[in-house]
């Protein structure tokens, strides 16, 4: 027997089995076995009901791919979805890589022995709280602000090739060829990004001409699956509630089964905000619910993971996701089965099909204490510079200097004189100014904060901007997310010329430099270093609480990044990244730990916010006085959680939007948005790269994360929430203003109420909008 037809035959055995297929000859074998028919997918012929859940091999170890995948079997699940990151295997133009921790194929292989189909996401855009939604970094050293996910060739030329290396890689992987992926889907959530179809129709036939003959679909939030259909391309809905909403659009556009293509069974953490959760009880009657409308679904996530390296993405407009995707899924990041993923496998179990059983939960792996350790060496980053240094008259964003992401030092000199202020055009992400070595302020582009106050100087001094990208941002028109200082640099508005400029490139595994280690403090931004003795491996979890924000690394692999203002106190160490005996830990700790110890845990710390820890956030001036003012705009919104498109009796033009929800429909005194976007004069959405939240009168911030930058950050499933669980309860008129960046000329606005039922809290019903300039 050849090696073909005895994974065929184990794959019968497996999932072919579970849908009471019947072992069929190979030459039947080789016709289109699956199919989407008019009602149920079908294989062989046979009714097959999808029951699927999202894992993405990068964010597990390797090791624990099958551990992972049994879980996920084992909760009564009979397909694993994974998406592929194009930036994961081509972090360098026209370089590939899919060896080791990024072997798709054997991903894949292993999904079929334990009796999985696959359901393959290969992008080439992916979103995924992934660095640039899986989007290679170097695409950016071409122009544009507006040219990624479009048919520019700059963006088409390389996807395309990219797609076929894909398709090269993969395809032998297709059911059509003995493998178990059954479906591949173009692209990602296009519709809530742009409205170019003919781009949809593009990438559909890039993945044809890659070899890929399997059913093509496209996914979409609910609000969006009208609008983005194209013939010939099957539809799923995204959603985390309210399925018979999403599947309703679905019936609007296709004849076929319904499947939700991204059910969220919790939801991603960013820096500064609360830990999400999911209700698994909301998530199983929500299952059950599609299930018997004969329908199908793929849980987002079934199991998270975690961000490892420097991978992990960033929320627009700039909140940076935590190394931990843990997700509140059922299975934990470090592949727990606990009371959730329990409560999913009952509510599963008695809907399989038949003939199908539930195989047992994989038995957990170890979990190890380590006990606390110092850091006793320590090389500053100064010394681990480069001694070359790139020359420039005005900084460039970095990918212009061909450096991918970083640590990076800008100097210049600046002559003696007054005190005043310096301002660069734009500044990705954080970066620390000091004058002769003593720190004077910082940059911060999660408040646009690009201006420092100098001090005066009666000799010349070295400036310098010591700058850390965090992630590119994996979502809307922000993508196009260059980083780096962004000249023109100005000191009281004279630009500063003859710039130095020297980093440190991570590149795609988060290499380390050379470092020099010397014994005891250094002061400031520098890389630490301990070690831990095991004398039996098991997974832990690093608690990072005592220091500042940076970057782990244990035995030279990277863990991630941390930043104690959390809510992630702790880093997942997987078990076979440990040696049994000696290991080495180093620290980039950007702003210096308060403690240089560290000790591993053998619980994660998910859900701890340290505020007082952060960077100094600039204090908010802004204070509505809307009292006489006249509403750009006075009315009621429509019942239910669609997208509205509200129009102005006339544009207004201002530097602020303020919307003012007067009470809301449940009756109750909450307010709740999950978009707001404005329309201008040509009937399009305003840019909102540059918005910013100026105020809110009031926000969620420990029940869970109804922050107001929920309301602008272009995803429908979080929603900004008035406050609740603390203190007396705020009463409307409940106001949220927006900072334009810049004057607009506004014509009416986009409302996407929270979603779900129509029992959801706080569906605005009558509210005013103003644009206006506010006066300090
Ligand atoms: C969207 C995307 C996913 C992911 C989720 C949020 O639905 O399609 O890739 O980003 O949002 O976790």
């Amino acid at each position: 027997m050849t090696i073909e037809s005895a994974s065929r035959r184990r794959l019968l055995q497996g999932a072919g089995a579970a849908v009471g297929s019947l072992l069929l000859p190979l030459s039947a074998q080789a016709a289109a076995r699956f199919t989407i028919g008019d009602t149920d997918f079908l294989l062989d012929g046979q009714r097959l009901q999808i029951r699927c859940g999202e894992m993405h091999f990068a964010r597990v170890p390797r090791e624990y791919w099958s551990h992972r995948l049994k879980a996920i079997k084992a909760m009564g699940l009979n397909t694993v979805c994974a998406y592929l990151f194009w930036n994961y295997h081509e972090w360098r133009e026209g370089r590939y890589d899919w060896q080791g921790q990024r072997d798709a194929a054997e991903f894949c292989r292993l999904a079929q022995q334990e009796g999985l189909w696959v359901i393959l996401r290969p992008g080439p855009y992916a979103c995924a709280e992934w660095e640039m939604g899986g989007l290679p970094w170097w695409l950016l050293k071409k122009p544009g602000d507006a040219f990624l996910r479009t048919r520019d060739a700059n963006f088409v030329q390389p996807a395309r090739r990219y797609m076929k290396e894909v398709g090269r890689v993969l395809g032998p992987q297709q059911i059509t060829h003995g493998g178990p992926i059954l479906m591949v889907q173009v692209e990602n959530e296009y519709g809530f990004f742009g409205e170019d179809l003919a781009y949809m129709r593009e990438m559909k036939a890039m993945l044809q001409e890659a070899g890929f003959d399997v059913p093509l679909f496209q996914c979409n939030p609910t609000n969006a699956v009208v609008k983005s259909h194209i013939d010939g391309l099957f539809n799923v809905a995204n959603f985390g509630s309210d399925p018979a909403t999403g599947f309703k659009a679905l019936d609007q556009v296709q004849k076929g089964p319904r499947m939700c293509g991204e059910y969220y069974s919790g939801w991603f953490d960013t820096w500064g905000a609360p830990h999400r959760r999911g209700s698994a009880a909301g998530a199983v009657a929500d299952i059950q619910a599609m299930l018997k409308m004969n329908g199908s679904f793929s849980l987002y996530m079934a199991h998270g993971g975690t961000s490892f390296g420097l991978w992990g993405g960033c929320d627009r407009p700039f909140r940076p996701d935590t190394s931990s995707y843990d997700y509140d899924a059922p299975i934990s990041e470090a592949g727990w089965m606990g009371e959730k993923f329990q409560a999913y496998r009952e509510g599963i179990k008695p809907y399989l099909q038949p003939g199908e059983t539930l195989p047992p939960p994989p038995p957990q792996n170890p979990v190890i204490a380590i006990a606390p350790f110092g850091f006793k060496e320590s090389c500053p980053v100064q010394a681990a510079l480069p001694a070359q240094a790139i020359k420039a008259a005005s900084p460039l964003p970095l990918e212009q200097y061909d450096i991918s992401r970083g640590v990076v030092s800008y100097r210049v000199t600046l002559p003696a004189g007054p005190a005043g202020t310096l301002e660069a055009a734009k500044v990705r992400d954080l970066a620390w100014v000091s004058i002769d070595g003593r720190q004077v302020g910082t940059f911060d582009t999660r408040y646009r904060r690009y201006s420092v106050e100098l001090p005066a100087r009666s000799k010349p001094v070295t400036l310098e901007i010591l700058l850390y990208t965090i992630a590119r941002v994996n979502f809307g028109v922000e993508i196009h997310d260059r980083k780096g200082l962004h000249g023109p640099v100005r000191f009281n508005g004279q630009p500063l010329e003859n710039w130095d400029i020297r980093a440190i490139d991570f590149d795609a595994d988060a290499v380390l430099p050379p470092l020099t280690w010397k014994k005891g403090r250094s002061a400031g931004a520098a890389f630490w270093r301990g070690s831990f003795d095991a004398a039996r491996t098991g997974d832990s979890f690093l608690d990072l609480s005592g220091w500042g924000q940076g970057i782990v690394w244990v035995n030279g692999r990277c863990l991630g990044r941390y930043w104690s203002i959390g809510p992630t106190q702790t880093m997942y160490l997987p078990g076979p990244w440990i040696k049994a005996g000696h290991n080495e830990v180093v620290v980039l700790d950007l702003t210096g730990p308060r403690s240089a110890r560290m000790a591993g845990l053998k619980t994660p710390i998910l859900d701890q916010l340290h505020p007082e820890l952060d960077l100094a956030r600039p204090p908010s001036k802004v204070k509505p006085a809307l009292d006489g003012v006249k509403p750009a705009h006075e009315g009621e919104f429509a019942r239910g959680s669609a997208v509205q498109d509200v129009k102005f009796a006339q544009p207004v033009r201002g530097r602020q939007f303020c919307l003012e929800a007067l009470d809301a429909f449940d009756g109750k005194s909450h307010a709740a948005v999950a978009e707001l976007a404005l329309l201008g004069v040509d009937g399009k959405t305003l840019n909102q790269s540059n918005w910013t939240i100026v105020y809110v009168s009031s926000e969620e911030a420990s029940k869970e994360d109804g922050g107001a930058l929920n309301a602008i950050n272009g995803q429908a499933t979080d929603y900004w929430h008035t406050a609740y669980s603390k203190g007396p309860l705020p009463k409307p008129p409940h106001r949220l203003i927006i900072d334009l960046g810049a004057d607009a000329e506004v014509a009416g606005l986009r409302y996407t109420p929270r979603q779900g039922p129509d029992s959801v809290t706080g569906r605005i019903r009558r509210y005013r909008a103003y644009v206006g300039t506010l006066v300090n």
